[in-house]
């Protein structure tokens, strides 16, 4: 193996507290939005961080300082002018001491006008002024927009948001759909799980910055009838859990998923398909494009010959109807005999086995012509929020432990980088 397994594990934080140890300032502007922002500090707090909040005159307009200390357990910030000591300091200086040992800023939600105040450095109150006297080096600004559809459009905002992200400030959404106005479009703040979602993968390495990935999850489903059909156990986690892994990576990721019901990772291009069929033709085409193909997906190996254009009725006979079965083409290995001309992708197959994992992965890598097979006891994982894998490749096998599916997602993603970074031709 390229990697021994201690590089592979320290490559993820410990689990459930994907934020241990990171210190984010918090800064809320005028808006409806602020209801959304407790839910966020609740969520930031429990994902390890320490969260000190700080309010605009005008987000205290929205929702109260009582509600965010109590949710923050810090002390909140809303004055230039408050005495009260930071982080030991008491020379009356928070709008400097609250960024000093800060990981980043979110200013959550972020107003039309707070953004066009941030963009000519204009500092007229403590949040304003934090952001400007923040070290710009260390400790980024990320920004939550939450306004009206016309606002945002509005040409003003929009050579605001174009400014303000060349001068390195980062933008989290917004989302489109209902606004609190009753009006529909862009400029809804992103929900507190995006939000959280989006800063996680913020703060985690790049190692995939600038490369594809191309990723099959979850079943298929193969039709008999108009209600019935030949589908398996597969849920689709692990797919879904690597694809927000090679997003968090830097990649840009296509994700190619059969019938399930999860959540698309942020940053995520989602391709729904239903049957084998499908699922190749939405993946041989992008192939030869992508540098890395994940195949996690329980592809049905055979489909019915023929689709009963009706439902298939009890006859009243007893004999039950027989099928006849065509085999599905194998994706996996189509890619990888693609790959075998093209230099790419990079092929990672999924071995989901009963009995016997090692035999069985070395056996499948073999006969697909794949560097990288990751052999996973089916029954004992389908569904479930947590996992083990064994990597085996051509020189031998390493076992990731059991973890949940995002943090061996991670460990995966980590181990593919290193092996695409070891391929690659020194200049
Ligand atoms: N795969 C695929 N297309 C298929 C079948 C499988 O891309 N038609 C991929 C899966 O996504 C997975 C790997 O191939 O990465 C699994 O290999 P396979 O030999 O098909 O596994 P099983 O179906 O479990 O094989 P067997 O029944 O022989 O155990």
């Amino acid at each position: 193996m390229t990697q021994p397994l201690d590089s592979v594990t320290s490559a993820a934080p410990a689990e459930g507290g994907d934020l241990e140890g990171k210190h984010i300032v918090l800064g809320l502007s005028g808006g409806i939005a602020c209801y959304k922002a407790a839910e966020l500090a609740r969520a930031l707090v429990k994902a390890g961080a320490t969260v000190q909040i700080v309010m605009t005159e005008a987000a205290e307009q929205f929702i109260t300082s009582v509600t965010m200390q109590a949710l923050s357990g810090r002390p909140v910030f809303t004055s230039a002018w408050d005495t009260r000591d930071v982080d030991g300091k008491a020379n009356s200086m928070a709008h400097i001491n609250l960024t000093r040992q800060a990981d980043a800023v979110l200013v959550a939600p972020a107003s039309a006008d707070f953004m066009a105040k941030l963009l000519h450095g204009r500092a007229d109150d403590l949040l304003s002024l934090l952001c400007l006297a923040r070290p710009i080096e260390t400790c980024p600004l990320l920004l939550a927009p939450a306004m009206n559809r016309e606002m945002w459009a509005h040409p003003a905002t929009q050579r605001n948001v174009s400014l303000l992200r060349a001068d390195g400030t980062h933008f989290l959404g917004p989302d489109s759909g209902e606004q609190a106005c009753g009006e529909v479009g862009d400029g809804r703040m992103l929900e507190p799980d995006q939000l959280l979602e989006e800063l996680i993968g913020f703060f985690r390495p790049k190692p995939l910055a600038g490369k594809r990935v191309l990723i099959t999850a979850g079943p298929t489903f193969e039709p008999i009838d108009p209600v019935r059909g030949i589908t398996n156990l597969s849920s689709g986690k692990m797919g879904f859990a690597i694809a927000r892994a090679a997003a968090e990576a830097g990649a840009e990721v296509t994700l190619v998923a059969g019938p399930v019901h999860l959540v698309t990772p942020r940053g995520v291009r989602r391709v729904d398909v239903r049957t084998a069929l499908q699922m190749a033709e939405a993946v041989i085409p992008l192939a030869p494009t992508q540098d890395v193909f994940v195949a996690t997906a329980a592809v049905a190996d055979w489909r019915p010959t023929s689709l009963a254009e009706q439902k298939i009725k009890k006859n009243g006979s007893k004999v039950a109807p027989i099928f006849e079965l065509t085999e599905n083409p194998d994706i996996l290995a189509a890619v990888a005999k693609m790959a075998l001309v093209e230099g790419r992708p990079f092929c990672v197959g999924f071995a989901a086995e009963s009995h016997d994992l090692l035999k069985h992965s070395r056996e499948k890598r073999e006969r697909k012509q794949i560097p990288l097979i990751v052999g996973n006891l089916g029954p004992a994982t389908f569904g479930r929020d947590d996992n083990a894998l064994m990597l085996v490749d051509a020189q031998g096998h390493r076992e990731l432990p059991p973890a949940n599916k995002l943090t061996l997602a991670r460990w995966l993603i980590a181990d593919i980088a290193q092996r695409l970074t070891s391929m690659e031709i020194p200049a």
